[in-house]
């Protein structure tokens, strides 16, 4: 599909099929997150795949934007790879992993998967509960699956701002 055709076709999907997604699918996937650019190339961040049932069981009693989503990608970083701006000492970890999980979402509507970024979770309670390393930040969830029959778009997907809302010519 035209890339500018595929960005407008996406849509965050929030009712997924029971079917798991394909292996080499979820490669094609992870490996869109992998060619990332990200700050000095420091590659900070850290994806936890979650798919056995259990562990889905447990991510749907912590967030109930897991919705039924068969897969789901923690999205974490190590803030001690990141490159640091010398000029006001932030991290680009939470910049980076956004740009990984962009990268995964666009793959994903590429090979027709659905997708929810999700930021509406205790980051930290997953962080626990799933017993991630100490040194990782956990910044949201990246729920995948196949889109349900039912599956439309939230009425807000077309609210978009004007553009001279939102672009200025300096
Ligand atoms: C950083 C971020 C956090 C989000 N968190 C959630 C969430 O917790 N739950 C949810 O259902 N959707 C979440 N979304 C999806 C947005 O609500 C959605 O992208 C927005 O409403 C526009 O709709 P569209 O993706 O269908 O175009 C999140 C999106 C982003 C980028």
């Amino acid at each position: 599909m035209e890339y500018s055709e595929l960005i407008k076709n996406r849509y965050t999907v929030r009712d997924f099929k029971p079917d798991a997604i394909p292996q080499d699918a979820l490669e094609k996937i992870l490996t869109a997150g992998q060619i990332a650019p990200t700050a000095c190339n420091k590659q900070p961040q850290q994806i936890y795949i979650v798919s056995k049932p259990e562990l889905i069981e447990k991510m749907r009693g912590i967030t109930q934007c897991a919705y039924n989503a068969p897969v789901i990608l923690i999205l974490a970083g190590r803030k001690s790879e990141a490159w640091v701006n010398p000029f006001d000492n932030k991290d680009s970890t939470e910049t980076d992993v956004s740009i990984v999980a962009t990268h995964m979402m666009l793959e994903a509507a590429n090979l027709n998967i659905g997708s929810t970024w999700v930021g509406w979770a205790d980051l930290e309670r997953i962080k626990k509960e799933f017993e991630l390393p100490s040194d990782v930040t956990v910044y949201g969830l990246l729920n995948l699956g196949y889109a349900s029959d039912a599956s439309v778009p939230a009425p807000q997907h077309s609210d978009r701002k004007p553009l001279n809302e939102t672009v200025s010519e300096l």
